[in-house]
């Protein structure tokens, strides 16, 4: 569950994203948050795995953040948070300082394809920025053994491509979960 501060900031953000659907809002300004249950299902599962080194690339406005920084919180850990774009990601970590999350979060403006070969090993990685990145940005994590990744739009988007790469990677078990635009949900084995 997440308090009710935090729901009502989820609530907000995903009314914003349906009106800029409604009203086809240009693509380049839409927020394309994550659907609110995905965000309550990933919150749950990092909570549940004791991920402590969690990260998200892609964070816009901060709906998924505020999902990771929550189960940061819980876990004792810390979000690596990656956006490309500076005014959304100044006003998730608004967002996040409102929620008094901001301290769980480090916040990295840039290109993923960039940022990633600096970044540590994670336990816990959502992937939800451009799609056709999702294979090459992959490859590019640093995984703790028995880590998780999830990547958002599967469904809505028919990212079978990224599902056949995920799968082909010696001994991880992963499933499309039907929750949202579809996550697909990938674990490395441990001694990968
Ligand atoms: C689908 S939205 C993410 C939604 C977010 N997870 C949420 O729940 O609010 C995709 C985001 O990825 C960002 N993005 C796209 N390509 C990127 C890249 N190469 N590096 C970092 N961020 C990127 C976009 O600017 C956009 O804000």
């Amino acid at each position: 569950m997440f308090s009710p501060e935090q729901q009502a900031a989820i609530d907000r953000l995903w009314r914003r994203k349906l009106e800029q659907d409604a009203t086809r809002t240009p693509q380049a300004e839409r927020h394309r948050n994550l659907e609110p249950d995905s965000a309550l299902l990933l919150c749950a599962l990092a909570t549940a795995l004791g991920a402590k080194r969690l990260m998200e690339i892609g964070g816009s406005s901060g709906l998924s953040t505020i999902a990771l920084a929550e189960a940061a919180r819980r876990t004792g850990g810390r979000l690596a948070s990656i956006e490309i774009e500076p005014r959304r990601q100044e006003e998730a970590r608004r967002t996040l300082q409102d929620l008094g999350l901001a301290a769980r979060v480090d916040f990295m403006l840039g290109d993923a394809a960039s940022l990633l070969p600096g970044v540590g090993e994670k336990d816990f990685v959502l992937i939800d920025c451009e799609k056709d990145d999702y294979p090459r940005f992959l490859d590019a994590l640093k995984l703790r053994p028995g880590g998780v990744v999830a990547a958002d739009n599967i469904l809505s988007h028919d990212l079978a491509d990224y599902v056949r790469h995920v799968r082909s990677r010696p001994g991880v078990e992963s499933v499309t979960l039907p929750v949202g635009k579809g996550l697909e949900i990938s674990r490395f084995p441990r001694g990968q």
